[in-house]
């Protein structure tokens, strides 16, 4: 559907003047989360510039995707990059502290766990019922937290994973695994000893539940693990790697996404599946949840107009490529150029992805529906997390009115 047919029945510089406004909350939240950070990166100018005592900072598509398909020039391994940061605390062999034949070899070997098809029934079950509680609430004309809800649910999807029974999995779970990615900084590319303690302890324990279900059947994630061939270590790590990344992605994702709909008042428009597709895609584009990605430079290279050494270390802002594209407009095509820059691309391409659509497909659904029922999501009252290394909603109180 084009952006005309879509909104045929409004006025065009109202919907533009609310697209606005709905940038500006986002954009909001991200000052409040990063109020240092945002600012000083916001501040780069050109598409690559050498940033003294940060690295090498990329904000172009173009420039982004060719440093993350480069493999032999560039590296998720060395000095400044992800290795850096979580090799400690998950040890040498996540995927995303891995490089070259031993990451290709263990992602083949993890692919099945996030097929679609082993996914989507998952989430079903997992999350299918919550989504349904959100959308009987919202129809009684109750106000939610939608921020709370996507927490409860990024929670219940970390129980997937690791293999947890559902009540044992509550907000302050989701805090402690928050709090290890909160501790990251760009300006200090390792954790303190300290951090890495507190970490591993967090991770131990939900090592000690995973390691129980990788001995039980192949209907857990460990199990499954165990299935494919994967080592009890290989498969506890596994696991780690997947708490660390897929659950606060998630809970930053939705509320923004759901807010800008609202905000925008252009839910209305996702009136089929097609353009819930396009939605996503234009929310994932816009609030780009992880916002940065690192690189080490392996070989010499340009970048742009910028010569990099072995050793230079590349932050791309994703957020900043993809925002270049154009504003949020959730019936246009700008995503479409993107090959999904916001999942990342080439070798670390987030592996998470199906889960990650399939998760937000469920919410934006039971939102859809509210609207099809007549009623106009609209948001009540918002505040940031602070803390945080993702921007996200601590709160996002949601009505729907008629
Ligand atoms: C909206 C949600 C999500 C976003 C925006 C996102 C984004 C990303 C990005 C940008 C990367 C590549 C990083 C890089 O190349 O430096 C990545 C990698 C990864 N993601 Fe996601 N992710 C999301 C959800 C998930 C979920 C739900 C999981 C589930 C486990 C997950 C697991 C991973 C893993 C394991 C990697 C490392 C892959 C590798 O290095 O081969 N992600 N993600």
């Amino acid at each position: 559907m084009t952006a005309d047919r879509a909104t045929a029945h409004r006025p065009s510089a109202d919907r533009a003047e609310a697209l606005a406004l709905a940038m500006r909350h986002d954009e909001r939240l991200m000052r409040a989360v990063h109020p240092v950070g945002y600012p000083l990166l916001q501040a780069v100018r050109g598409p690559v510039r050498r940033v003294p005592g940060l690295g090498v900072v990329v904000k172009d598509a173009a420039l982004a995707r060719r440093v993350l398909l480069d493999g032999e020039g560039f590296s998720k391994q060395g000095k400044g990059a992800s290795s850096d940061l979580w090799t400690p605390v998950l040890g040498p062999s996540v995927l995303l502290n891995m490089h070259g034949d031993d990451h290709r070899t263990l992602r083949r070997r993890l692919a099945p766990i996030f097929s679609p098809s082993f996914v989507e029934p998952l989430v079903q079950q997992a999350l299918g019922e919550g989504a349904a509680a959100l959308e009987r609430s919202l129809l009684a004309g109750e106000r939610v937290d939608l921020a709370a809800h996507t927490r409860r649910s990024a929670s219940a999807a970390i129980a997937l994973l690791v293999g947890l029974e559902r009540e044992a999995v509550d907000d302050r779970l989701f805090q402690q695994i928050a709090g290890i990615t909160g501790m990251v900084r760009l300006t200090r590319p390792t954790l303190r000893p300290a951090q890495v303690k507190s970490a591993r302890a967090v991770l131990d324990a939900l090592g000690e539940h995973a390691a129980a279900a990788y001995r039980g059947d192949e209907s857990t994630v460990p199990g499954r693990l165990r299935g494919l061939g994967l080592s009890e270590e290989e498969a506890l790590s596994a696991v780690g790697a997947f708490v660390l990344t897929g659950t606060e992605t998630i809970a930053a994702a939705i509320p923004r996404i759901a807010a800008l709909l609202a905000d925008s008042g252009t839910l209305r428009e996702v009136v089929d599946d097609e353009a819930a597709e396009r939605a996503i895609a234009e929310g994932l584009r816009w609030t780009t949840p992880t916002p940065v990605m690192l690189r080490s430079t392996l070989v010499a290279r340009t970048i742009g107009s910028v010569a990099v050494a072995p050793g230079d270390r590349v932050i791309i802002l994703t957020y900043a490529a993809d925002r270049a594209a154009g504003g949020f407009d959730p019936a246009s095509d700008r995503a479409a150029g993107l090959k999904q820059l916001w999942f990342g691309a080439g070798a670390h391409f987030c592996i998470g992805a199906p889960l990650a659509m399939a998760e937000i497909r469920l919410v934006l659904a039971a939102l859809r529906s509210v609207e099809r029922a007549g009623r106009t999501l609209r948001v009540i009252e918002r505040a940031p997390a602070r803390g945080q290394l993702l921007p996200a909603y601590a709160r996002l109180i949601v009505e729907a009115r008629p």
